[in-house]
């Protein structure tokens, strides 16, 4: 059995755990820096094995040495959005929290794929790529995946058709600025475009870039965790089963899509390596306007972190 470890072990840390046990993905540890957190969780889920029948062992630690020889490191550790936030409110402490993990995955786990979870994901990402010194396929981080299940969702309530045949296309960073791509998106195999008129398009759009922060505003006290940990589940099969599934994630661009030097959501190949390959797609003028702005939104907030980890 391969291993996984979570740095994190809050909403997303347990949830994301839940799903990869319960799919017998991986065996999983727990880390966390609340003594005794991590620990309590992974008895509780051992409690339920009778009944669930994980068939994966799961412990939890409040040491960075728990990460020796993990396949997959998912880096959920940091403070999630309050009402009101931006997810780039967030930088400056998940980027000091992610500066010790990175530097702790470099040293106890050099040949890990690291998922980056933690907000503002695309940057905590490019923190995650200088401390742990990695290639640059192995960082990736999360959040097409969830941007995408979210806009399958919406279309398939719209339509009232099956989520499942639903799939999807989110683009660009994770923000409100992200950019969902009607044109490849569709319903078992038809265009959303021959199915939904643009207005009704239009606002599923909307709808999808304020996904995360509908659910910020219902909880008050913090984020979503259920479709994070979902999403994060199926990347980390991906990885640890070789799976070479498309998906968009967030990838490092060497003028992929005209941008270089940030992490960014774009289609990919997720295997054994992490980002075994990045797709460009052909884009409509009024496409690539909405990814460069997105983009220049990351690039921005990127170039701070220059400071924040200097
Ligand atoms: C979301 C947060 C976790 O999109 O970024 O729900």
């Amino acid at each position: 059995m391969k291993k996984v470890a979570i740095i994190g072990a809050g909403n997303v840390g347990a949830t994301t755990a839940y799903f990869i046990a319960k799919q017998r993905i991986a065996d999983i540890v727990l880390i966390d820096v609340v003594e005794g957190m991590p620990q309590s969780k992974a008895e509780d889920f051992l409690h339920a094995g009778p009944l669930q029948r994980y068939n994966v062992a799961i412990t939890g630690s409040n040491n960075y040495e728990a990460l020796r020889d993990a396949d997959v490191v998912v880096h959920t550790a940091g403070i999630p959005r309050k009402p009101g936030m931006d997810r780039l409110d967030l930088m400056k402490t998940n980027a000091g929290i992610a500066k010790t993990a990175g530097q702790a995955i470099g040293e106890f786990a050099p040949n890990a794929v690291v998922i980056a979870v933690a907000n503002p994901l695309d940057i905590i990402a490019l923190a995650l790529l200088r401390e742990t010194g990695f290639a640059l396929r192995n960082i990736v981080g999360m959040a097409g995946i969830l941007d995408s299940t979210r806009f399958r969702y919406f279309i398939a309530e719209e339509l009232g058709v099956k989520p499942e045949d639903v799939s999807a296309t989110v683009l660009g960073g994770h923000g409100d600025s992200m950019v969902p791509l009607a044109r490849y998106s569709s319903v078992g195999g038809v265009p959303l475009t021959e199915l939904l008129d643009a207005d009704t398009i239009e606002r599923l759009v909307q709808r999808t870039r304020t996904g995360g922060g509908e659910i910020v505003n219902y909880l008050k006290t913090g984020s979503a965790f259920y479709a994070p940990g979902a999403s994060v589940a199926q990347m980390v099969a991906a990885i640890v089963l070789n799976r070479r599934r498309l998906v968009t994630a967030s990838a490092y661009l060497r003028g992929e899509y005209g941008h270089r030097g940030i992490f960014f959501g774009v289609p990919v190949i997720l295997g054994k390596n992490g980002v075994e390959r990045i797709i460009e797609l052909d884009l409509t003028d009024e496409e690539r306007a909405a990814l460069d702005l997105s983009a220049e939104q990351v690039r921005e907030a990127s170039n701070n972190l220059d400071m924040l980890l200097a």
